[in-house]
């Protein structure tokens, strides 16, 4: 129940007032939508809007602020959102890339050090962290989330949720959270953006909803729904996912803002014939705030008039966006701290995380005769390629108020980290066009050189938001600038960078090495060239199946048997013209060690519910270099009431090993992380065999495995 100070408000306020705190206007600092925004201070003048998005900064934030505490009526102050999703102006890796270091208390330290810069820019909302499990890398959106896993997924988003809210939104240094885009919007039809989404409730309850359930038990204030629809359901009109199970069974008591003006589409979803329809379905559903549509403004009057919706239900609207705003602190400060510098002084304390993030995030896929780390003496090297030298590429999408002046690029970083090296650099290709200069120069320096590092791969806009792709290829003319490159027979590292995995095989098969570097943002020259140079050692694993080819797709390692598993045989599920299996495996990454395991021991072997089963195995590294192992822990119920997936993703963990060290590294599996939802969809612990399995990647052949078989009865 909120406080007498919103009680006291509330019935001061109009109901224009009221609709006002229900809408999100943006100011035009940044576009993230199709309906650009303007000069809301009008709007906020007149209550009109209670809360603005893209505006940010000590000065534009100051002055709006008092528009709203000074010239309104009521003077309610506003909050602030932005899309902080991986860095405010330090930029860090991209979310699909950060993922890859598998680790909570990273992904939470680089949440917390962009809460602090945004903060200090004067934003109290960021509408992140995204939550969309994806196993359809066409979806441009794949990168903002943390891969295909709901298990990682869960661990990513609590992380950030606790990293950006901290202890308590009333301090300073913090943002609330909004995870989005609830549900399934990464189940996109065909992987193109906003289309329909269609799954089973089990698949929903299974893969979806888990990690909304994981954030939401960490603290997240708000939530955002998607576009899509949910088996014809549009997700901003979902009551039974949004009023039933969020803030019901999930027992969600914050915010729900909609996305950018999805509340008016649901006319082109065809679910209203007009805004005041649109209104009442949103709001019923339990849509708090309306982003940027105009529905709730224009709409809900009318809906009121025509009995659609009550007055009780707009005021448990305004009711939940007050007690957020006091939670922020907002009606006591409304500056929250505000810095008269802003986010610029802190940049500096968080270079060195952003490095490191980003070297955890970047996977050794290829490194054939040790070609890497690059050979302590002097060089020629021909540095190539369109993204060598890409500020701008190497922030990624959604890189919020990242300055491409701030990135260090790979040329950058390999001339600072290896001044003894000759260090030559052409484009010699356009990531989509033609380079002017042409390939022959960069061609000639390769052709010169003792080592060739070729940097290709996606522009960041060619994943994000409205970014799916029909293929997996290199964009523009980049493979076959590779395969000339590579026609040299020069040694040839390739650096490649994308919003997804790509699928060429080829160039896996020519390249003496290949690191995946995603977009590694504001530090991304530095990182690379510490683990070229053999300063640090690659420790990323992939967070999503690479697949060989996008007839693949959907490819990940949690499908469920087939009747016909694939085989050699006839008459199985398989490909007539490609294997089955992807090029990687979930997991999969190099290290510069060489790690081998041995001697799994799984106790009880006989566990009741209630228990917990240890699991233990020998890790030893006979390689010449240190390796930072990821060691991941799956079990498989090969028989259940309901088939159940090959592979179920249950724990993780990391250890450093040096050369020649042996390790022996112990996880905890609660009997009661076993549970999955029964025929009748409830979560429960079905006694008998389960598989543990322990290894480097979901690829079977390289997993540990012993059973247990879990008693009838316990706890
Ligand atoms: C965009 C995105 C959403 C973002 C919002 C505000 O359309 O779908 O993720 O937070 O609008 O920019």
């Amino acid at each position: 129940m909120s406080g007498p100070r919103i009680e006291a408000l509330l019935s001061q306020m109009t109901l224009s007032e009221k609709i006002g705190q229900l809408v999100m206007l943006a100011a035009g600092f940044s576009v993230t939508g199709p309906i650009i925004g303007g000069d809301a201070s009008g709007a906020v003048r007149e209550g009109r809007a209670g809360s603005l998005l893209n505006v940010f900064g000590p000065g534009a934030v100051r002055d709006i602020q008092r528009v709203a505490i000074e010239q309104s009526r009521l003077k309610i102050p506003l909050i602030l959102g932005f899309d902080v999703v991986h860095g405010h102006r330090t930029v860090f890796p991209v979310p699909l890339g950060e993922a890859a270091a598998f680790d909570p208390t990273l992904w939470e330290q680089t949440a917390r050090a962009s809460a602090r810069e945004a903060a200090a820019d004067g934003v109290a909302l960021t509408f992140a962290p995204m939550l969309d499990v994806s196993r359809d890398p066409r979806w441009g959106r794949v990168v903002e989330g943390a891969g295909e896993d709901a298990f990682v997924q869960s661990l990513f988003g609590a992380a950030k949720v606790r990293g950006f809210e901290g202890e308590s939104l009333g301090e300073s240094g913090t943002v609330a959270a909004t995870v989005k885009h609830f549900v399934a919007y990464g189940a996109a039809s065909a992987g193109r953006d906003y289309a329909s989404t269609d799954m089973s409730e089990r698949t929903l309850r299974e893969t979806y909803l888990p990690p909304f359930q994981a954030a939401i038990a960490a603290g997240c204030a708000a939530v955002m729904p998607a576009f899509s629809d949910l088996s014809g359901v549009p997700m901003t009109a979902n009551g039974p996912l949004l009023d039933g199970w969020l803030r019901g069974e999930a027992g969600f008591r914050g915010v729900v803002i909609s996305d950018y003006n999805a509340v008016a589409e649901l006319v082109a979803h065809g679910v209203a014939t007009d805004l005041a329809e649109a209104a009442a379905l949103a709001l019923r559903a339990g849509v708090d705030i309306d982003m940027m549509s105009g529905a709730y403004e224009q709409g809900l009057p009318l809906a009121l008039q025509r009995g659609l919706v009550t007055l009780g239900e707009i005021e448990a609207s305004v009711r939940r966006v007050l007690e957020l705003k006091e939670r922020l602190g907002l009606f006591d400060d409304p500056m929250r701290g505000l810095g008269a510098d802003g986010a610029a002084p802190l940049m500096a304390a968080h270079r060195e995380l952003a490095r490191e993030a980003a070297r955890r995030s970047a996977v050794l896929l290829r490194n054939r005769g040790d070609i890497l780390p690059l050979s302590e003496r002097p060089q020629r090297i021909a540095l190539i390629g369109p993204l060598a030298d890409a500020p701008t590429d190497m922030m990624g999408s959604w890189s919020g108020a990242g300055e491409a002046r701030d990135s260090v690029t790979v040329l950058d970083g390999l001339r600072a980290a290896r001044p003894d090296c000759d260090i030559g650099h052409a484009r010699g290709v356009g990531v989509d066009e033609a380079d002017e200069s042409g390939p022959d120069a960069a061609l000639a320096l390769a052709r010169e050189a003792d080592l060739v590092i070729l940097a290709i791969g996606e522009a960041r806009d060619m994943s994000g938001e409205a970014a799916s792709r029909t293929g997996l290829d290199l964009p523009g003319d980049q493979a076959n600038f590779a395969r000339a490159v590579l026609d040299l027979g020069r040694p040839t590292v390739v650096l490649l960078s994308s919003g997804r995995p790509l699928a060429v095989p080829w160039l896996f098969e020519r390249a003496g090495a290949v690191l995946a570097t995603w977009f590694l943002g504001s530090e991304a020259g530095h990182a690379v060239a510490d683990l070229l140079t053999g300063r640090a050692s690659p420790s990323g694993r992939l967070p999503i199946t690479w697949p060989r080819s996008v007839g693949q797709v959907p490819i990940f390692f949690g499908e469920r048997p087939s009747g016909r598993p694939a085989s050699d045989g006839h008459y199985t599920s398989k490909y007539i013209d490609l294997p089955t299996t992807p090029l990687f495996a979930f997991g999969y990454g190099l290290t510069y060690g060489r790690v081998s395991y041995s001697a799994l021991g799984v106790e009880p072997p006989r566990p009741r519910r209630g228990d917990t089963i240890t699991v233990a195995v020998d890790l030893f590294n006979d390689g010449e270099h240190p390796a930072e192992e990821t060691v991941f822990l799956f079990i498989r119920k090969p028989v259940a009431r309901v088939a159940r997936p090959l592979l179920e993703l249950k724990g993780f963990s990391r250890l450093s090993l040096a050369p020649g060290e042996r390790a022996r590294t112990v996880m905890a599996l609660p009997v009661s992380a076993l549970a999955f939802p029964g025929p009748d969809l409830r979560p429960a612990v079905e006694p008998g065999d389960y598989e543990i399995l322990v290894g480097p990647s979901a690829d079977r052949a390289q997993l540990l495995r012993q059973v247990v078989h879990v008693e009838e009865g316990g706890a």
